[in-house]
């Protein structure tokens, strides 16, 4: 404590000192305070080692609230150094316009070597922010190989499982957020995961784990509102997008997924929950060796609505299954059907094309709340090799139109909507998404 308190009083009167020099050859208004170098706090200035070994948790912190104390600060993480980190909370409130630049490593160290005193669900959490960057070309390395073999130490343990697979980088409450250009690699758990956010923006960044990493998520969106993902690079074990309850205004362009499991919204309405997702546009998307391409899942016994969302220039290459809904989701070997479902409305297709390994569509809806205003256009799909058996599309009780060339046919399946047919088959509910 006494250590961060000294260092902070010298970072300030080097300001002070900093800024009288200015002001004193000041010829504008431009100069004096404005002085950049008082605004950069070098971790290594904090007492970061920087050799991968010794843990600079301590540093880091201490660096982040100098940092946050300035306006304009910006929180230098520098090349040729890796910073071994455990998890750590980094919140604000901050000044205004905080930057932590990476341009070295950052590497997750366990809390400690032997033991686990308390759950880890997230590394690098940052919180309650306020117009904060993060960018550089930089690594955040999450060291799964190292959670796997803690998750063997505690697997007699009561701590479950999912509590010893940390999120790497999670935000939480926290607006006008920007994470740009850094390299986000081996998560034991999700990549970047937003939580009650809102105004986002991911740009260029690349995002990578083994595709045999279980539940490693590229980027996940719960809660979040008014979010743009552009020009990145996700290849992960697990959905490279997903998109959950809460999420509205989501625009993602020009994103490739590989390998992974595509685009997802969902699954949703677990637990009886009540789930609601609307105006989602996914633009310009590749996904190459992936479970499905663009797909949306709810759970049986849910409720709430997902609506207006448009997967518009998908190319896949090599994905199982294409374009898919799934209203049946259920993560054991089956489920019990209910009455309740998530409804699910006004889904846009539009110029979806490439290969398939298993099934180019398939529209599994409820019994009791189908899917309407489904629109495929322009969707050819062929197998990925020419001599496999070329499935037809699946649909039930799927409600819309197929429109301009259509490849499979079988597409076709979707039932003409009429609007009176559905709104007997639609029970109403008492709820607001
Ligand atoms: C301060 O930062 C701005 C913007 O990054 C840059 O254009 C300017 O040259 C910097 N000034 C000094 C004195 O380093
Ligand atoms: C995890 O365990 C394996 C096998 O026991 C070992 O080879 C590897 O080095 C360990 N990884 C880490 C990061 O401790
Ligand atoms: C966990 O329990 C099983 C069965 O009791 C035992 O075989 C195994 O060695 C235990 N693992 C650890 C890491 O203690
Ligand atoms: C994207 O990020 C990389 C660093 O990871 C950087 O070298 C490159 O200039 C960035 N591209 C753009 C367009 O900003
Ligand atoms: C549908 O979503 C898009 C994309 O977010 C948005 O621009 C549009 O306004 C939404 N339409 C309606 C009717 O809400
Ligand atoms: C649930 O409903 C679907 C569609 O009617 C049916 O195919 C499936 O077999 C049912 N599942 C169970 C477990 O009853």
């Amino acid at each position: 404590m006494r250590k961060q308190t000294v260092s902070l009083c010298v970072t300030y009167t080097l300001a002070l000192l900093v800024a009288l020099a200015g002001s004193m050859k000041a010829t504008g208004l431009r100069h004096g305070f404005n002085s950049n170098s008082s605004r950069i706090f070098n971790i290594i200035s904090f007492g970061a080692v920087g050799n991968g070994i010794e843990d600079d948790s301590q540093a880091l912190v201490s660096a982040w609230r100098a940092a946050c104390a300035v306006p304009r600060a910006t929180l230098l993480v520098p090349s040729d150094f890796q910073f071994l980190v455990s998890p750590v909370t980094l919140q604000g409130p901050c000044n205004s316009k905080l930057v932590l630049q990476i341009e070295g490593t950052i590497l997750a160290a366990l809390t400690t070597r032997n033991s686990l005193k308390s759950n880890i669900f997230q590394w690098l959490n940052f919180k309650w922010l306020n117009s904060f960057t993060i960018q550089g070309s930089g690594i955040v390395n999450g060291q799964w190989s190292q959670f796997r073999n803690l998750s063997l130490i505690h697997q007699n343990s009561t701590i479950p499982p999912a509590a010893l697979r940390p999120t790497v980088v999670r935000f939480y409450s926290s607006y006008n957020i920007l994470v740009r250009d850094i390299q986000i690699v081996d998560s034991p758990q999700c990549h970047l995961k937003f939580d009650s956010c809102r105004w986002i923006r991911v740009k260029n960044v690349t995002i990578f784990s083994p595709e045999v990493t279980p539940n490693t998520d590229g980027i996940h969106l719960q809660n979040t509102r008014d979010v743009e993902i552009r020009k990145s690079n996700i290849g992960c074990g697990d959905d490279c997008i997903s998109i959950q309850t809460g999420c509205s205004n989501i625009h993602i362009k020009n994103i490739n997924c590989n390998p992974g499991h595509g685009i997802s919204i969902g699954g949703l309405g677990r637990g009886d929950s009540l789930a609601c997702v609307s105006n989602v546009l996914v633009d310009s998307v590749n996904v190459q060796n992936a479970l499905s391409g663009v797909r949306i899942k709810t759970w049986q016994g849910g409720i709430g609505t997902v609506k207006n969302i448009t997967f518009t220039n998908i190319k896949v290459s090599n994905v199982k299954t294409p374009i898919m809904i799934d209203q049946f989701y259920c993560d054991q070997s089956s489920c019990h059907n209910k009455t309740d479902a998530v409804s699910i409305s006004d889904i846009t297709y539009q110029g979806i094309t490439g290969t398939y390994s298993y099934e180019p569509i398939r529209f599994a809806c409820s019994d009791s709340v189908p899917c309407t205003g489904l629109n495929l256009i322009n969707v050819h799909l062929i197998p990925v090799n020419w001599w496999q058996y070329k499935r037809e599309a699946f649909c039930w009780k799927s409600y819309g139109a197929a429109w301009g060339p259509v490849e499979p046919l079988s597409a076709g399946c979707l039932e003409r909507s009429n609007n009176r047919l559905i709104k007997i088959l639609t029970k109403p509910h008492n709820y607001t998404c």
